[in-house]
């Protein structure tokens, strides 16, 4: 399989909070915002993976500023990095209002999708993905320590086999 660029994978979706995508403040709701970001991240793993994708987990959501009814939402996704059968997608999440004023970025995630075999049945190997600029890089670098302590809160891993976090710990250390 041919590896990838990490700019293969970049999604661009941009909404528009309406009154049934508020809560009760007339802000938008988090489990709304949290659907557009299942999407768009979606949308970056099918184009890394050339594949059905399924969600298999997103890392802490935080929601930092509140996006208000009538506001634009700007949602970016790309892969950061990719194993045997997944594929790591960073979203970032910015809001301003109709004008273009008052820019924010709202918040972040990773979530990480899972490619699926032509029967939609089991996971199938991906593209590996190479990074090509710094930041790039660092992303990759970092992903690996964030599927470690996924993969250690889902049960899947045990903490002494989490070979990245404990260096990193050590050299943290020293
Ligand atoms: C995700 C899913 C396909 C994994 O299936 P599985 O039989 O456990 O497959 P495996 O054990 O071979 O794992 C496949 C990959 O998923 C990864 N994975 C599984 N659970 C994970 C989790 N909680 N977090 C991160 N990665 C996970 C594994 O690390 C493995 O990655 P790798 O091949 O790149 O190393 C399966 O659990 C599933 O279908 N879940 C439901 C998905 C879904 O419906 N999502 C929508 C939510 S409503």
């Amino acid at each position: 399989m041919r590896p990838k660029k990490v700019s293969d994978s970049h999604t661009v979706m941009t909404e528009m909070v309406m009154p049934n995508d508020t809560n009760p403040m007339g802000n938008l709701m988090g489990g709304n915002l949290m659907r557009w970001m299942d999407i768009v991240a979606s949308i970056a793993a099918g184009k890394h993976t050339e594949r059905h994708v399924v969600t298999a987990s997103v890392d802490h959501v935080s929601f930092q500023k509140p996006i208000l009814l009538g506001e634009v939402v700007t949602l970016k996704a790309t892969a950061t990095r990719a194993w045997t059968t997944s594929v790591e997608i960073y979203v970032e999440v910015f809001a301003n209002d109709i004008k273009g004023l008052n820019p924010r970025r709202c918040n972040h995630a990773y979530f990480t999708f899972v490619g699926l075999d032509d029967d939609k049945l089991k996971p199938t190997p991906i593209p590996a993905l190479l990074p090509l600029t710094d930041e790039e890089e660092r992303l990759f670098e970092s992903a690996s320590r964030r599927r470690e302590v996924r993969l250690i809160l889902s049960g899947r891993m045990k903490p002494e086999d989490a070979t990245d976090l404990k260096s990193m710990f050590a050299t943290l250390e020293k």
